[in-house]
């Protein structure tokens, strides 16, 4: 015999699996079965346990059998009963360590992996590499208190299955702020959530709204041309100079992706009259720029750079998320549509929302709204320019035939270098435990048969370290360039 059951105990609010196998007959199985989950832990000390009738209606077993276990239990010392607080599992019963009843096989993870070295606990020394915000900077706080509220405030529905368009609470308060911060014309009905911006690239390429070939910029995130190469699409690479990438050079391309409010990697804004010269080129060619807002929100001594979108939203994807503002463990972003595409993209996400929390949502539009995400975008701005005021000024001091660049915007710095420098550069950071990557790394594949012009340098994320390990960070860095 042997049987598994699930006790919803319902009146107690406990679930009880107990499994009845082995010899002896019911009554014996079940005493087994209550002693093994005692002295696991799986029923702490004090727990109390279901009344006999409903757990002798879920075990399919008479009430007196549940009741003689339960009397032998008690008799053994396992148990204690006492009139008006029921059975419970007695205290002062220290659980057998697991082991003795687990599996001796130890977890699995790749450094288990036979033959491979398992993953070092730590990571490198002095962690400059870009993409990460300062995760120290989570507002825990006020996120808590948002959270709080939307889930205290949610009405029911926010429990069931999601409209793929994303929460209109959420909605609302996007084109409230993304107006007001960033130039963008829009409203809720143009606007659909997603879980970021690698996300809202599926939906698009994946999904089949948009087609290739797509320009890109020479130097972007390898991610992104993987990502797009992998749903079948062409990506021609645009050159870049002081202006940012070269529009002119846009040809019979469908659609060209940019970072106009600071290009990733090399930190420029677009040039005005390149956000001009882009739109004019769409608009004849019906064509479509999506507009990669990554980190639009931290600029610090210039004057900001409103999205390309403002110029014209019918020609325009305009896509954002949370994932350098707040930390891109959050998973959520967004995408303001032209028109024409509305309808397809809410059709490639599918009938309900697969990807982002409802209640994450609900949490976000509590932020925006309350005004906590402003405030915190304001306290990391001051917190990264004094990072990249350090950067500057430690460079400057100390390695000053090293040029610094995009340093007006972002979480990241370029140092140009010298033409054929860079892999050596890059190669003694790493030696003295610097980790970072070269511009080599960001350049399209076909740059060099494209004849793009090749830029030489480092790019340095100042927001990973902690505040404690930045100094020393800089100390490595700035040891990394031999004396001219
Ligand atoms: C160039 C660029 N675009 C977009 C993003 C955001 O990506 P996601 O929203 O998928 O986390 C990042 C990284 O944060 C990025 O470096």
């Amino acid at each position: 015999m042997s049987e598994s059951w699930v006790n919803s105990a319902e009146r107690i609010g406990t679930d009880l699996h107990l499994e009845l196998s082995g010899p002896g007959g019911r009554r014996a199985a079940l005493i087994r079965a209550l002693r093994d989950a005692v002295r696991s832990g799986r029923l702490a000390p004090g727990t109390r346990l279901p009344p006999y009738r409903s757990l002798a209606a879920d075990l399919g077993v008479a009430r007196n059998t549940v009741a003689d276990a339960y009397a032998e239990l008690v008799a053994e010392g396992w148990l204690t009963a006492r009139q008006g607080s029921g059975t419970r599992v007695a205290m002062g019963i220290p659980p057998t360590p697991f082991r003795q009843w687990g599996s001796a096989v130890p977890p699995r993870h790749a450094g288990n992996t036979p033959g491979r070295t398992p993953p070092r606990a730590r990571g490198p020394r002095h962690d400059l590499r870009q993409g990460t915000p300062d995760v120290s900077g989570f507002p825990r706080a006020d996120w808590l208190a948002s959270y709080r509220r939307a889930v205290q405030q949610a009405p029911n529905e926010v429990f069931g299955p999601g409209d793929p368009a994303g929460r209109i609470e959420l909605r609302e308060a996007l084109a409230e702020y993304l107006a007001r911060a960033r130039g963008v014309r829009c409203d809720p009905g143009r606007i659909v959530i997603c879980s970021g911006f690698a996300h809202a690239l599926r939906l698009l390429f994946e999904g089949r709204v948009l087609r290739g070939p797509l320009a890109v910029e020479a130097y972007g995130l390898p991610f992104h041309r993987e990502l797009l190469t992998g749903a079948g699409v062409r990506t021609v690479p645009l050159p870049l100079d002081e202006h940012g990438a070269r529009v002119d050079r846009l040809s019979r391309e469908r659609g060209v992706l940019l970072t106009p409010a600071h290009q990733f990697p090399t930190g420029g804004p677009l040039h005005a009259s390149r956000r001009a010269a882009v739109i004019d080129w769409a608009r004849a060619r019906g064509a479509v720029i999506v507009e990669d807002d990554y980190d639009g929100e931290f600029r610090y001594d210039r004057k900001p750079v409103g999205a390309v979108q403002g110029l014209d939203p019918e020609r325009v994807i305009f896509i954002g998320s949370v994932s350098k503002s707040l930390s891109p463990a959050v998973r959520l972003g967004w995408m303001v549509l032209p028109e024409e595409y509305v309808e397809g993209v809410l059709a490639a996400k599918g009938e309900r929302e697969a990807w982002a929390s409802l209640l994450d949502q609900l949490c976000l539009a509590d932020f925006l709204t309350r005004g906590s995400y402003d405030r915190h975008v304001r306290r990391m701005r001051q917190r990264y320019r004094g990072r990249r005021d350090r950067l500057v000024a430690a460079l400057a001091e100390r390695a000053p035939h090293i040029e610094v660049t995009g340093v007006a915007a972002g979480l990241h710095a370029v140092l140009r270098l010298p033409p054929g420098t860079e892999a050596a550069t890059v190669a003694r950071a790493e030696q003295l435990g610097v980790a970072l990557d070269g511009l080599a790394a960001f350049r399209h594949p076909e740059a060099v048969e494209r004849a793009v012009p090749a830029h030489d340098g480092l790019v340095v994320g100042y927001a990973a370290p902690s505040e404690h390990a930045y100094t020393a960070a800089l100390d490595a860095l700035c040891a990394t360039f031999p004396d001219p």
